[in-house]
């Protein structure tokens, strides 16, 4: 009897001295496996004498339930106690920031792209798109450029064979388009007055030094209404120029220009500071040419479907590029498509940076980078 008491409590200190699954069950083994103590002990009662038997028969029986619910019990323990390790060691933290950090960057002129629809898109513009490839009816003639008429020579266009085998052909019906102008004559042509929007995309020229590249980008505008005038113009550009600079006042002029879809047409300057090694806009005496605008030509009206005795509008196109050069103090425009990680690195923009008007547009200080 005083044997079993005490073999109880040996047994009970080992089960709770388990720590883990794998060593709990060495403990139950070694109470009630083949050649556990219990089994063992079980096996020896056919020793005893009858009523003995009994006696002792029913203590182990009672002892090994005990112990087998104890076993239970710590196994259920332990099992909790490793799931909660295990949660623990591979909780995540979502709210961190992610890891390992960020290495693609946005290339300026996407960052370019972004802040001037945030800017004109506050201003309730939308976006218009045009394709590519054109044809010379959109990229010229609806604009006021007929056959023949010399400002389609100041363009450098490339002209698209008609015929796979001829490579170069004036005659062409087709061009890359040389400016996003044409998207001026495609939204007309799809959408009536009141017209608001501006134009993004790649323009082609075949020109090639350190201010031009064959391809580039420009942004169109249009905004055509009843009684659209110059003012409005002036006040619009004036403040996109001051939103995307990120400055309250730049000093701007306008200076008689010649576009022949816009009449009258104006080239827009910004007042700047030029030195050998540095370019402060909005300072100093100096004027940077930014952008080409004017009123639309009642004949590119016409071409685009709408009565110019009802309607008038002004519209406005600017190199992307440049604007990018500008800001960001970009010296050679080539460099931005010769895909060098290392510019990319230094030039570029961290994606989850996104441009608006509330949140900041270049969120690095703009000119101060
Ligand atoms: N399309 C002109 C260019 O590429 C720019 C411009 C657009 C000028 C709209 C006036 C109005 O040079």
């Amino acid at each position: 009897m005083e044997n079993i008491e005490k073999l109880k409590e040996e047994l009970s200190a080992g089960i709770l001295a388990a720590g883990d699954i794998k060593s709990l069950e060495e403990v139950r083994v070694a109470i009630s496996g083949k050649k556990g103590k219990i089994t063992e002990l079980m096996k020896g009662l056919g020793a005893l004498p009858l009523e003995e038997k009994i006696e002792m028969g029913k203590k182990l029986n009672f002892l090994k339930n005990d112990l087998e619910k104890m076993l239970e019990q710590r196994k259920s323990e332990l099992e909790e106690k490793e799931l909660n390790a295990k949660l623990a060691s591979e909780y995540i933290d979502v709210t961190q920031p992610v890891r390992p950090e960020v290495q693609g960057r946005i290339h300026p002129v996407s960052k370019i792209y972004e802040e001037v629809v945030a800017i004109f898109g506050e201003m309730g513009f939308d976006v218009a798109e045009g394709p590519d490839i054109e044809d010379q009816f959109h990229n010229f003639s609806a604009l006021n450029m007929p056959e023949n008429h010399p400002a389609r020579q100041m363009h450098d266009t490339f002209y698209l064979a008609d015929d796979a085998n001829k490579d170069f052909d004036m005659d062409s019906s087709y061009v890359i388009r040389t400016h996003t102008s044409p998207v001026q004559i495609r939204t007309m042509e799809n959408k009536r007055p009141p017209i608001r929007i501006i134009a993004p995309g790649r323009t082609y020229r075949s020109d090639y030094d350190a201010t031009h590249t064959p391809m580039f980008h420009q942004i169109e505008g249009l905004v055509i209404d009843k009684n659209i005038t110059m003012a409005h113009l002036k006040g619009c550009l004036y403040d996109f120029i001051k939103a995307f600079f990120e400055l309250d006042e730049i000093p701007v002029r306008y200076r008689p220009s010649y576009f022949p879809f816009t009449e009258p047409s104006a080239e827009m300057d910004i007042g700047c500071l030029k030195t050998k090694t540095e370019l402060k806009i909005g300072a100093g005496t100096d004027w940077l040419e930014i952008l080409g605008c004017g009123m639309v030509h009642p004949n590119v009206l016409k071409a685009g479907g709408i009565n110019p005795d009802e309607y008038q509008g002004f519209a406005f196109g600017l190199g992307l590029d440049r604007l990018a050069m500008l800001k960001y103090g970009i010296p050679d425009l080539r460099t931005f498509f010769e895909s060098d990680v290392r510019w990319l690195k230094h030039y570029g923009f961290t994606p989850l940076d996104i441009s608006s008007m509330t949140g900041g547009l270049s969120n690095n200080g703009g000119l101060a980078r």
